[in-house]
């Protein structure tokens, strides 16, 4: 190239949101190397095998917040018992929070069926191939949106989560915080000149591909990458500096007492939770929330003051009596301590479970208990969704006690 070559060359280089765009050239040799790479290393995943809109939107959905290998299974169970928007848009909620059973973040299937509801009542049963009516359907943002219009409709859509970003944020060492919801919108503009227009589908995933095997957010290696060419970060030596992240908010903490409680028959008291809210209409056992103060963990973390551990102990069992007998009309002979501390995190909560086990011997004890509440044998516990504390609950007994 000669100088004055060059010169044109920068004045036409193009700056988004600050950051200088590679040269056309640059750009097509780029997609040519990252696309042969994935051709050859591309995994071979269920929802790859065709462009079924239906079949993307599920994966994608079920992809975020839960790694690929964990997926493969539910999604498999899921397709074979939804196979289509119409079957999804019909489902009985408690058969469809059961096949999600161990996913978490229920509200992605609950807002995936009221989307299926949405395309039979307004699209005829088919996925719209405009971006702007996908992304008008419950529980589809920017990212599915861009999802499903690459991979199932070959548009040239990006499609940004946390892997794409990091993998930008090292190509072109930008010092945007990946964490900022906000500053999604640059990463899309680079993406939007970026994207092959033939291939965008394959060119999406490609990123994803890169993101999870080579450009990791620990032990990375950018010298093994397919594009360390073409990275910025690796080539100034500025890689471990990127993506900035900053971290996230500390989950607040919550303090329960969870009761298991049998029955003479050998059933367990399960309470079926509210419509509204944190794992809505799942099945737990009795949880009841506790002032911090008297809380197990606090005590293991020394605390609390001026009250002995005996003290707090009685204080607890109290508690739990009074709140079993006056909610759940039962009066149970408790160990008077717990057997186990089950903690769970949700996105922005963190649940520590002190986790009692009692017994109720008599049949009458047990025959008043509130309508949203059943004794269940554990052989029917298959026909109950259990959240992840619930299941940490069960598998803790189920280890110290070894019966059933
Ligand atoms: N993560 C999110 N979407 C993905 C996809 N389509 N393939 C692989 N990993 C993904």
């Amino acid at each position: 190239m000669t100088e004055i070559e060059s010169k044109i060359d920068e004045k036409e280089q193009k700056i988004l949101h600050g950051i200088p765009m590679w040269p056309q050239e640059k750009i097509n040799r780029f997609r040519e190397t990252l696309l042969s790479w994935y051709d050859i290393e591309k995994r071979d995943l269920p929802w790859r095998k065709n462009n079924d809109p239906y079949r993307i939107w599920v994966s994608e959905i079920m992809l975020q917040q839960t790694r690929v290998d964990t997926v493969i299974p539910y999604y498999l169970n899921f397709m074979n018992n939804f196979p289509t928007i119409e079957a999804l848009a019909n489902a009985h909620e408690d058969v469809l929070l059961k096949a999600w059973e161990g996913l978490g973040y229920y509200s992605r299937v609950r807002n995936m069926q009221k989307a299926a509801q949405q395309i039979m009542e307004d699209y005829d049963g088919e996925m719209p191939k405009d971006p702007k009516e996908i992304s008008k359907l419950k529980g589809i943002g920017p990212y599915t949106t861009g999802a499903i219009a690459s991979m199932a409709f070959g548009l040239p859509e990006p499609a940004v989560d946390g892997n794409v970003m990091r993998v930008l944020s090292r190509l072109f060492e930008i010092d945007a915080d990946i964490a900022k919801p906000g500053n999604r919108k640059i990463f899309e503009a680079i993406m939007r000149e970026l994207i092959d227009p033939y291939k965008p589908g394959d060119f999406n995933q490609a990123f994803m591909d890169l993101g999870s095997s080579i450009c990791t957010p620990k032990n990375y290696h950018p010298e093994l990458s397919p594009v360390k060419e073409f990275n910025q970060s690796y080539q100034n030596g500025t890689w471990d500096k990127y993506p900035v992240k900053s971290k996230k908010k500390k989950a607040k903490p919550v303090y329960y007492v969870g009761a298991i409680i049998k029955n003479a028959e050998g059933a367990f008291l399960l309470e079926k939770r509210p419509e509204n809210g944190l794992l809505a209409n799942m099945w737990t056992f009795p949880l009841i929330e506790e002032e911090s103060v008297t809380h197990e963990a606090e005590i293991k973390k020394g605390t609390l003051t001026g009250v002995t551990d005996e003290n707090k102990t009685e204080q607890v069992i109290k508690n739990v009596m009074a709140e079993l007998e006056a909610k759940y009309a039962v009066k149970p002979t408790l160990m008077e301590q717990p057997f186990d501390e089950v903690q769970h995190i949700f996105s922005h909560l963190k649940w520590f479970v002190a986790v009692y086990y009692g017994q109720v011997v008599k049949e009458e004890e047990s025959m008043f208990i509130p309508e949203n509440c059943y004794w269940v044998h554990p052989s029917d516990f298959d026909h109950y969704t259990f959240p992840g504390p619930q299941t940490k609950m069960w598998q803790s007994y189920l280890s110290k006690f070894n019966h059933n």
